[in-house]
């Protein structure tokens, strides 16, 4: 497994053009912490998500993954060396390869054989309870499955930290409910530093060891649900 990391923001601001969109976010989110974003539509949550990811620059502050400064005005390192995986609400799976050749994508992409790549899609493909699916193509998979299929290729190549941008909100209640369950308990055994973003409040109390509301790109309160003593909170 790999070692969790912290994630810190400094100052953190996205602006475009004399708008700005997230003002100067403060926050350390620790090793091994899973925090949940929550705020209404068109709060920053995901172009928070994309700061984290590489996806977008920052254009103050300072955005530091472990002991490195990953992006700021200056500089922004790649997604792909960032270490992350990430989970959307659309999956994104290619239609034209099989569930595990999905899964095993992000480990060829790496130069992993082709061979080793299917063992370890099949062993994340297990993680999410679809060791039998992994010769389907993806049309041929329910909602609830095909996002579970998104979720073991964010597994699977072993992340340090794991990006979810309101996975679940395609899928029907019982649904949510059931993998909210699975998502957290995988989180749990992992040890991954998790950032989760959601406008459910039931989805991120469930999830989460921190809740971070976000309203008009400022984060406004933090709601400790697990109390993690290394975890250390600043609010702008
Ligand atoms: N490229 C862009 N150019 C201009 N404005 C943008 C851009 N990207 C996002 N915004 C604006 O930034 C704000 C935050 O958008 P964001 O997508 O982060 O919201 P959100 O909290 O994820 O909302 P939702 O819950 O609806 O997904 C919105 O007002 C949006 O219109
Ligand atoms: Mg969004």
């Amino acid at each position: 497994m790999t070692r969790a990391v912290p994630i810190e923001l400094k100052s953190l601001r996205w602006s475009v053009g004399n708008l700005t969109i997230l003002h100067d976010l403060s926050l350390t989110i620790a090793a091994g912490e899973v925090v949940a974003l929550l705020g209404p539509s068109g709060c920053g949550k995901s172009t928070l998500l994309k700061l984290l990811a590489g996806l977008l620059q920052p254009s103050a502050g300072e955005l530091w993954i472990g002991d490195r400064c990953v992006a700021s005005a200056r500089h922004c390192d790649a997604p792909e060396q960032r270490h992350l995986g990430m989970v959307f609400q659309d999956y994104a799976l290619w239609p034209h390869m099989t569930v595990a050749q999905n899964v095993a994508f992000p480990l060829r992409m790496r130069g992993v054989s082709k061979s080793t790549a299917r063992l370890q899609a099949d062993a994340a493909l297990a993680q999410v309870a679809l060791a039998d699916f992994g010769d389907r193509k993806p049309a041929l998979l329910s909602g609830g499955q095909q996002q579970r299929v998104a979720l073991a290729r964010a597994l699977v190549a072993k992340p340090a930290i794991l990006l979810f941008d309101e996975p679940l909100s395609n899928l029907d209640r019982d649904l949510r409910e059931t993998l909210v369950h699975t998502m957290a308990d995988l989180l749990r055994a992992a040890g991954i530093t998790a950032v989760y973003v959601t406008h459910d409040r039931e989805e991120a109390s469930t999830l989460a060891d921190r809740i971070v509301h976000l309203a008009q790109g400022r984060i406004v309160s933090i709601t400790h649900l697990k109390g993690n003593p290394h975890a250390i909170s600043r609010v702008s």
